[in-house]
């Protein structure tokens, strides 16, 4: 599991963060060690992402993401930890060194990938032979030409029980890596196996790197389930891949096109638009807005126009847009899904949708008006009420006025009758977020809470002491000394997510190994990496630094009492410990 600390450290001193970091935002030397560019991790127009060469991390001052090399690859490339550093250690030229688990794991990994790929040959095979002759004629019906068949290695699983089965066995592979890969399914109490795709046709899902890591099977002709998917193994992650990402990476638009199905895919590509990919069944997430960042500075969604595909547009919507990218939706109207408009209208029709499609904005506001009826005057006052609350929440001045007058044109109202009420609307908005500011400066303990739920802390009066022993020692390692002489445990932290950082600290000193924020960030995870800059950035004054300690020491020692439900004995041993160290103000 573990990769050892010491090549960690070296990994980490031969990464420089500015050389690194600049590969994927544009940095302007500002003051001293510091740098700035725009955030790669939220949306913004002013530059609040700053990298500290010096210290060798990032922060961003904007979304509070931040933390060492290690962590900034997991985030922007969206890997876990160890595939992160196998990327830097590629960079620096070194080879992480493999434990007995890992080697295991990657050997499975490998062998998986290969039998995919001998699955999918088998499937293409098929294809071909009179057992594929119902999905040649679904590719037909489909108009997929033999090219695209061809180029997207589609392949047809006959209407029969163990045909892949036993082709693979006969190619020496186990019926427990057949299961593991999802291809087949063990069969009842235990014998045999059967195949999970049967009469479908056969999508393989490639990786950006080449492999075939899945499948999808679709369903020739109407039914239920339509597609079919590999579950997740060690080789995939559904959550994390792209249908035809590995062809749409290389596409020259400038785009990335999302569309619903793998037939559409297939058939946009056939037709041109080679940017389209398609999610893998489950609900899209988070990470694969971020795989589709990854890529392109424009995405474009185009599910199919009915109900279900505009529910899917307006949840996809938001996860997109938090990518900082260019979001825009295209409405198909009444002509079906993007397939059945180029069947229609044509490839110059659809290639001039793309091209105006439109802003988020406008989508919501057709959206919103559809959801009306517009012949009668309740209809277009409820539509008015919705569409303004949308447009109070446009920031930039000049995009709300155009908004405003195309919304006032839909109405059938004069521009200035729906400018006061906007107006209204925005001051009630701003006001509502200047009262949350207040509470937040009248009661600054709600900022001592981390941002992530998960690190909650459960008292926070410890916590501000516990922070502060952390902050002190990362200034000046020698404190460490302080916390024996007070016979301090690291189970008195009272917060998991601090005792974490503590033991880090404490096992780098025991070994005489340097702490800076770099290298204790990369031993942590990426939102406790942005949790630990966000501690250290809070001001501690460092003079008489040793009984700062000690009182932070005790403060967390009293917090403890306090909580236990304090016998007799306890509080006497509360008013001793004041009387002892009431004189240091914490
Ligand atoms: N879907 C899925 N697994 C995939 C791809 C898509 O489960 N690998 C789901 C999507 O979530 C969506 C639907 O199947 O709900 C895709 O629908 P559609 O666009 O209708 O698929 P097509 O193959 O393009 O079918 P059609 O013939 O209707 O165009
Ligand atoms: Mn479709």
């Amino acid at each position: 599991m573990a990769i050892p600390d010491a090549f960690l450290d070296e990994l980490v001193s031969r990464t420089d963060i500015a050389e690194l970091v600049g590969g994927y935002v544009r940095l302007s030397k500002k003051s001293g060690a510091n740098m700035f560019g725009i955030c790669p991790f939220h949306s913004e127009k002013t530059p609040s992402f700053s990298i500290n060469s010096e210290k060798q991390i990032y922060h961003c001052f904007g979304c509070g993401k931040g933390g060492g090399a290690i962590g900034f690859v997991m985030e922007i490339e969206n890997l876990p930890f160890r595939d992160a550093v196998e990327v830097l250690a590629r960079r620096a030229g070194m080879t992480v060194p493999e434990e007995a688990g890992q080697v295991e794991v990657a050997n499975r990994r490998r062998r998986l990938i290969e039998l995919n790929r001998d699955a999918a040959r088998h499937f293409h095979t098929m294809l071909s032979s009179s057992l594929g002759a119902s999905a040649r004629d679904y590719l037909v019906q489909r108009g997929i030409s033999k090219a695209s068949a061809t180029r997207f290695g589609l392949g047809a699983a006959p209407d029969n029980w163990t045909i892949l089965f036993d082709a693979m066995l006969k190619k020496g592979y186990k019926k427990a890596e057949l299961v593991e890969a999802g291809l087949c399914r063990p069969g009842r109490g235990g014998e045999g196996a059967y195949d999970f795709f049967r009469d479908r046709l056969i999508f393989p899902v490639i990786d950006v790197r080449g492999n075939v890591i899945a499948f999808s099977g679709r369903i020739l002709g109407d039914g239920e389930p339509k597609y079919l998917n590999s579950p997740d193994t060690v080789a995939f992650s559904k959550s994390r891949n792209m249908y035809a990402l590995n062809f749409a990476k290389n596409s020259k638009a400038g785009n990335l096109l999302l569309v619903e199905g793998n037939i559409d895919v297939v058939t946009l590509h056939q037709a041109g638009f080679d940017s389209a990919v398609a999610p893998l069944g489950t609900a899209f997430t988070e990470q694969q807005a971020r795989l589709m960042a990854t890529y392109t500075e424009n995405i474009i969604i185009a599910f199919d126009p009915d109900e279900a595909g505009k529910k899917a547009t307006l949840r996809v919507l938001p996860l997109l847009e938090a990518t900082g990218k260019n979001v825009k939706v295209v409405d198909l109207g009444a002509s079906g899904d993007p397939d059945d408009f180029i069947r229609k209208r044509g490839v110059d029709a659809f290639r001039a949708l793309l091209k105006h499609g439109e802003s988020q904005i406008d989508y919501r506001l057709i959206t919103i008006s559809k959801g009306h009826d517009m012949q009668t005057d309740e209809g277009r006052l409820s539509y008015l009420a919705k569409a303004t609350d949308l447009l109070a929440e446009i920031n930039s001045i000049p995009e709300r006025e155009i908004y405003t007058s195309k919304v006032a044109l839909a109405a059938g109202v004069s521009v200035d009758s729906i400018k006061n009420e906007i107006t209204r609307k925005v001051r009630t908005k701003s006001k509502a977020r200047a009262k949350t500011r207040e509470k937040e400066v009248m009661r600054p303990r709600v900022n001592i809470q981390p941002k992530g739920r998960e690190l909650r802390y459960e008292n926070e009066s410890s916590a501000v002491a516990e922070e502060g022993i952390i902050r002190c020692i990362m200034r000046d390692s020698t404190l460490i000394k302080v916390i024996s002489e007070k016979g301090f445990a690291h189970s008195e932290f009272t917060s998991k997510f601090l005792e974490k950082v503590y033991l880090i600290l404490e096992k780098r000193l025991s070994e005489d190994r340097e702490i800076n924020e770099a290298q204790v960030s990369s031993e942590l995870e990426p939102n406790e990496a942005s949790e630990f800059m966000r501690i250290m950035r809070k001001p501690e004054s460092l003079p008489d630094s040793d009984n700062r300690v000690r009182s932070y020491i005790e403060k967390i020692r009293t917090e403890k009492l306090r909580t236990h439900a304090p016998d007799t004995d306890t509080l006497l041993e509360i008013k001793r410990l004041k009387e002892t160290y009431g004189g240091h103000k914490g």
